[in-house]
């Protein structure tokens, strides 16, 4: 069953059959949701309705609604490259704002799965809510879903798994119910316990039905919404996967061409190990398709907010490339091809998306060969001088020198070898693995995630949240973080601020780090509801990511800051700190170097 065929499914079964209205896709670019910087699910455009802020009845002349939205989740940035996981994605839902509740949309799903898709019920299995100190079980849920399947085949999770919302701070929440698929009717070595969301991979959610009865309000508490509502969503790409027998959503019809396409690359064929090469090209595709929809949408190329993730999500594709002469255009194209039918804008938009796509690369290209010419210009000299009797055109270079440039250019290990350098391959990848923990760890950070860090590093994290504090103590409350790497040599920190600092502020920053360090404060640790910490003030860096519980770090009363650690457990620990540089780093972005000594 191809793509086309589950679409008209999916909308004649909703929109035909069950009278739902259909609605068109909305733009990426939330209209009217401050909350989020883009949609993350098929409900967001709908929420006025279910706020109660606008009337369905009123507009629609109908409670029940249904989409197939664009979606976008930096959520899965990095796990882009596995089986399932995608940036963008289409997910189709239907919607009741007032009309039907849990009874009906658990009949509906199952119904639209066995009996118009014939999936197995056999490989059918739902996830329920298992209740918790401020919601109770979901027994409501547990009661229907006993109708159409066996007791095993129904599980209880917790918040993690079974409740939803809200995307941003305050918003529509629920309870939800998942179904999953059971893709290899085996279990794992867990036996009984291989249930839905086992990590051994033999369970895909292909649908989430929520119970959007909560509004979850700025001081975090849970109150009624004005009607019982429903939210689903089920991802077009993870049931054609199942649909169409394939191990992973690039195997479909809606990513095929594009993977087709970008094999031919020779940069791609190259590629040494098959593994490496499938996960390449899994990146070019999906995020070839993610660039062209947002700039579709209007998103343009900027240090910011959604321009910043556009520009992470396309250097990161070049990046695959490594090097930024790749046929640009035709992937375009087949992105194009693939969604013409559904998305004709995308085509009308063509040559203003390749215009932006062909600019960047040209910026990117650019700070590639000034910098990186730069660097091996410094290293020719620096070889005349060191070696003297060494022949200077000896093109031999140490594995610290390939690393530096991989490490600070983002060059690959190929692009240097093109370049003529020779160096101990072995070497260079141990250091190639040490590096990835630590910026792992600092990715982490930034994001909300859990890092295991090395002493240096860890000093360095604590370090980071102090320079953050007494950063906005001496410059201001603009001055928010903008990102971070730490290396064990030294600390990099990027911030929001236009002008270059004076030395007095830097010795202002410095000394209040240091003041702090030695004040031996203690550091603390709280967990709490993403909300709270806002509210509680503490900082934080990127707004979509944070998971539901976050970790707050506290020194003492000095700063506040949400991240997953870890942390040393007093500041004398972290050592003397010292500012090396500051810098512009891009557009209203400065660049502080550090040291702990
Ligand atoms: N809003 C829910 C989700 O994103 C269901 O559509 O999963």
């Amino acid at each position: 069953m191809k793509s086309k065929k589950i679409r008209e499914k999916f909308i004649n079964y909703f929109g035909n059959k069950l009278k739902h209205t259909h609605m068109a896709s909305s733009s990426l670019i939330p209209a009217n949701d401050s909350s989020v910087l883009l949609t993350t699910a098929g409900m967001q455009p709908f929420k006025p309705y279910y706020l109660g802020e606008l009337s369905v009845k009123k507009d629609f002349k109908n409670r029940n609604l249904t989409s197939i939205q664009k979606c976008f989740r930096t959520s899965d940035i990095d796990s882009v490259g596995d089986a399932s996981h995608l940036t963008f994605f289409e997910m189709m839902g239907n919607f009741s704002i007032g009309g039907y509740f849990k009874e009906e949309a658990i009949k509906y799903a199952f119904e639209f799965l066995v009996k118009e898709l014939k999936l197995n019920k056999k490989r059918l299995y739902a996830t329920v809510f298992k209740g918790d100190d401020e919601v109770v079980k979901d027994f409501e849920a547990i009661k229907i879903w006993q109708n159409y399947l066996n007791q095993d085949k129904i599980s209880e999770f917790g918040r993690k798994e079974n409740w939803w919302g809200p995307p941003g701070k305050t918003g529509p929440c629920g309870p939800s119910s998942e179904i999953h698929y059971d893709l290899t009717g085996q279990s794992c070595s867990r036996g009984k316990d291989c249930q839905p969301n086992c990590e051994c991979g033999r369970f895909v959610e292909i649908w989430n039905l929520v119970f959007t009865q909560y509004l979850k309000d700025a001081q975090g508490k849970f109150k009624d919404l004005p009607t019982k509502n429903i939210d689903t969503g089920m991802g077009l790409e993870r049931l054609l996967m199942i649909m169409q027998k394939k191990s992973s959503v690039f195997q479909t019809d809606l990513f095929r061409p594009i993977i087709e396409e970008a094999k031919k690359d020779p940069q791609i064929e190259k590629l040494q190990s098959e593994i490496e090469k499938v996960k390449s090209l899994r990146i070019i595709a999906d995020h070839i398709k993610a660039c062209v929809f947002l700039i579709a949408d209007g998103v343009q190329f900027s240090n910011k907010e959604e321009g910043y993730i556009l520009r992470r999500i396309f250097r990161r594709l070049i990046d695959q490339f490594e090097g930024t002469n790749f046929s640009l255009e035709i992937l375009v194209e087949k992105v194009i091809e693939i969604y013409n039918p559904y998305y004709p804008r995308l085509k009308e938009k063509k040559e203003n998306i390749l215009t932006l796509l062909r600019d960047e690369t040209k910026t990117y290209d650019k700070i590639l060969k000034t910098e990186v010419e730069k660097v091996f210009k410094k290293m020719g000299k620096n070889k005349k001088k060191s070696s003297e009797k060494k022949k200077p055109s000896s093109r031999k270079i140490t594995a610290q020198e390939a690393f530096q440039l991989y490490s600070t250019y983002g060059l690959s290990p190929n692009l240097i070898r093109k370049k003529g350098y020779q160096f101990n391959e072995k070497e260079f990848g141990k250091m190639v693995e040490a590096h990835k923990k630590i910026s792992r760890a600092g990715a982490e950070k930034k994001f909300g995630g859990v890092g295991d860090l090395g002493e240096k590093v860890t000093k360095q994290h604590t370090a980071t949240h102090l320079l953050h504090q007494a950063l906005r103590e001496v410059l201001g409350d603009h001055v928010k973080q903008m990102g971070s790497d730490l290396k064990p040599e030294r600390l990099r920190f990027d911030f929001s601020h236009s002008q270059k600092m004076t030395e007095q502020e830097k010795k202002e920053v410095e000394d209040k780090v240091n003041e702090i360090i030695e004040k031996d404060l203690k550091v603390t640790c709280e967990e709490m509801p993403y909300e709270k910490a806002v509210k509680s003030d503490a900082l934080s860096f990127f707004k979509e990511k944070y998971p539901d519980l976050v970790k707050v770090y506290k020194v003492g009363d000095f700063s506040k800051e949400i991240c997953a650690g870890p942390h040393v457990k007093k500041t004398s620990e972290i050592g003397h700190f010292k500012i090396k540089s500051e810098k512009s780093s891009s557009k209203g972005v400065r660049r502080i170097k550090a040291v702990l000594e």
